[in-house]
């Protein structure tokens, strides 16, 4: 007898099926993206909180730009995804997306509730990546504000961050200034 062939809808892309099979949902509320700053991206871009299905949005090579990120598969980033879900008062990870829906730029603000300066809290810029193609739209610019504008509305004093001397620079054009000194302890 003819082998009975599995139902294959052509059309479902691994984001759909992502989308069908968990909830997908932003990790933050999108109210906190400035609406200024998606005002000034290239037509068709966006800025958005990011989600479980950016996976499959290329999520992880933009991140490549920056650093070695290993061999991560799906279930590892959902396992991931899950642990940062249930610190999203603390995990505030955003994506640029260019017109064909793909992730082109990447940024982390990661909360510090603190004891000093009166129950302070302190914004943690990281993992600020643009996909090497994309360099140069201001892309990264609006990253670093959309950032900010999400450290300022959760109540955040000041935000601080690392980097090295060929990005100076960058952060200087996006209102930084050096401030002390980075000391490391590898393990
Ligand atoms: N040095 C000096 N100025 C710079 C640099 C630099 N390295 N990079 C950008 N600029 C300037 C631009 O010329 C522009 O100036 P303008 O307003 O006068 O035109 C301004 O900064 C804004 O630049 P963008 O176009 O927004 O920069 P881009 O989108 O290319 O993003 C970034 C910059 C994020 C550094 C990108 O080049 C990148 O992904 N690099 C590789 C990864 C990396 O090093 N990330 C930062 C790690 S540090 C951290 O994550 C805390």
């Amino acid at each position: 007898p003819e082998a009975v062939k599995p139902i294959m809808n052509s059309t479902v892309t691994p984001v759909d099926a992502a989308i069908e099979t968990v909830s997908d949902g932003p990790l933050f509320p999108s109210t906190l993206i400035s609406p200024e700053v998606l005002s000034l991206l290239p037509t068709d871009y966006t800025i958005r909180p990011m989600r479980r299905s950016d996976y499959h949005r290329g999520y992880l090579d933009v991140l490549r730009v920056l650093t070695t990120v290993g061999d991560i598969t799906e279930e590892a980033w959902n396992q991931r995804y899950d642990w940062i879900t249930s610190r999203n008062d603390e995990y505030y990870m955003l994506v640029v997306c260019d017109g064909a829906d793909r992730v082109v730029g990447t940024g982390s603000l990661i909360v510090e509730r603190k004891f000093i300066h009166s129950l302070g809290m302190v914004g943690h810029i990281e993992d600020i990546a643009v996909e090497k193609n994309q360099q140069g739209k201001k892309l990264g610019l609006r990253i670093i504000q959309a950032l900010d504008y999400v450290a300022a509305q959760v109540g955040c004093y000041k935000s601080i961050l690392d980097c090295s001397e060929v990005n100076e620079g960058f952060y200087v054009k996006c209102g930084f200034k050096r401030a002390g000194l980075e000391m490391a302890h590898y393990y």
